[in-house]
This record gives structure tokens, sequence and C-alpha cells, in this order.
């Protein structure tokens, strides 16, 4: 597979999930691992550019496929316009849910570049936040997306 771009070939039994590959065999902790039942979305990751859960995803499910992290969606050393949206906004507060929501609603700017809010909450449905009220995330949606929208 290719993660954030980086061709990786990897041995791994078949049975671990793509969570427990990225952290642990990666290094890439920035994707969290929550329930593991495929409730919470703290795993969220991009397979071919769409949300999916990685704790409830198979290596094989993913070979020759491309694989975003939270560590994959800035621009070089230039943030994601969420990831500076979400910081301007005090949108994160323990984090944790952080990187899902931002890899979740990357991909919903990529594919509706002014999504209205029914189709913010709507994306970001499966990502559980047990801290700031939603309020902060949706409005740092809304800001990234307006940015980079009359961004020139
Ligand atoms: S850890 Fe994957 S959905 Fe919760
Ligand atoms: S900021 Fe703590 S779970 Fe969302």
């Amino acid at each position: 597979m290719r993660v954030n771009g980086e061709p990786q070939e990897l041995l791994v039994l078949p049975h671990r999930t793509l969570l427990e590959v990225l952290r642990e065999d990666l290094g890439l902790t920035g994707t969290k691992h929550g329930c593991e039942l495929g409730e919470c979305g703290a795993c969220t990751v991009l397979i071919d550019g769409k949300p999916q859960l990685s704790c409830l995803t198979l290596p094989a499910q993913v070979i020759g496929r491309e694989v975003t992290t939270i560590e994959g969606v800035a621009d070089g050393g230039a943030l994601h316009a969420l990831q500076e949206s979400f910081g301007a906004l005090n949108a994160a507060q323990c984090g944790y849910c952080t990187p899902g929501m931002i890899v979740t609603a990357a991909a919903l700017l990529d594919r509706e570049p002014d999504p209205s809010l029914d189709q913010i909450r709507h994306a970001l449905g499966g990502n559980m936040c047990r801290c700031t009220g939603y309020l902060k995330i949706l409005e740092a949606v809304q800001l990234a997306a307006a940015q980079r929208v009359t961004a020139p």
C-alpha cells in the first residue's frame, strides 16, 4: 500500500487491523485507538480518498491502495485549512477525536468545497466527540471551507 504518498511493503499477521499496523508498525499514532467497534470514528483514515474506519479494516483490504492519515493531510510544510481552523477556533479540547474529524472533513471538502451545515453534520455523523459539544467543530469546518473557497 501507499501511506501518505509513500510506498510501504509490510508483512503482517492477517488478523491485525489497519489501525494497529498504522500505529504500531509505522508509528503513525495520530490515528486514534478508540472503541475498536466501529462506533466512535476516532480511527478514521482515508482509503483512496474516502473515510474508512481503520479499526474495522484488515491490511489485506488495503493492498495496492492509498491510505491517508492525519499525518498526511498537510501540504508539505503548510497545514491543511482544517488544521488551521480547528486551531483558530479551539475546536479541539482533549483532541482525541480531532484526527478522525479532520480527515473526514477533508474528504468532504474535497468532494463538496462549499458544504451546507447539514452536509457537514451528515459527513461527521459517525465521529463522536466527548468534549466540545460539536459546535466549534462544525464552525471550524465552515471556516476552512470559506477560506478555501475565497483563497486566490
Ligand atoms: S476505534 Fe474505530 S470506530 Fe472507534
Ligand atoms: S475534543 Fe475530546 S473527544 Fe473531541
